[in-house]
């Protein structure tokens, strides 16, 4: 599921991601590639804020380097936030943004019920993609503990 969507249709259904994404990009740190990320969870969970942003923080050992999409996740875990219902990643591009491979692996363990609207942003111009987390990362990793009990990052 890659269905091409628009800024205006994202709006509509969930007012103010995108603006959360883009006021997240504005922190990114990025002085080794000047490439600029915000991204944004929504969450409905009576616990906080709407939103939670996350932006690219670089380092001079590059891979240390963490993405924008998994500080915004991480914030949220270590806020105790519920599942969150969408995400909005917004780059310096003019096609919508496609996430590393590392955000795709753990994009797919932070949506454990399959539910996250997940949209790509273009920085210049319209074009939005949206695509789910299962799209995002077929044959994903997943560990086997054992443990029968669906796990979730999420409370
Ligand atoms: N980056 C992200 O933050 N998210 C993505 O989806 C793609 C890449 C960052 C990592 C690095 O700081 C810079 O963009 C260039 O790779």
């Amino acid at each position: 599921m890659k269905a091409a969507t628009t800024r205006a249709a994202v709006e509509a259904e969930f007012p103010g991601l995108i603006a959360a994404a883009e006021t997240a990009r504005l922190r990114a740190y990025a002085p080794h590639s000047d490439f600029h990320v915000g991204a944004a969870l929504l969450f409905d969970d009576g616990r906080g804020e709407r939103f939670v942003g996350g932006c690219n923080v670089e380092s001079d050992v590059y891979g240390l380097t963490i993405c924008a999409e998994r500080n915004a996740l991480f914030a949220a875990v270590a806020q105790g936030r519920g599942e969150p219902l969408a995400l909005a990643v917004v780059a310096d591009t003019d096609e919508p943004v496609a996430p590393c491979g590392a955000c795709r692996q753990v994009l797919h363990e932070c949506d454990p019920l399959r539910r996250m609207r997940v949209f790509l942003v273009a920085g210049a111009g319209d074009a939005v993609r949206e695509t789910s987390t299962a799209a995002l990362l077929p044959g994903a990793f997943v560990l086997d503990t054992g443990d029968a009990r669906r796990r979730s990052p999420w409370r």
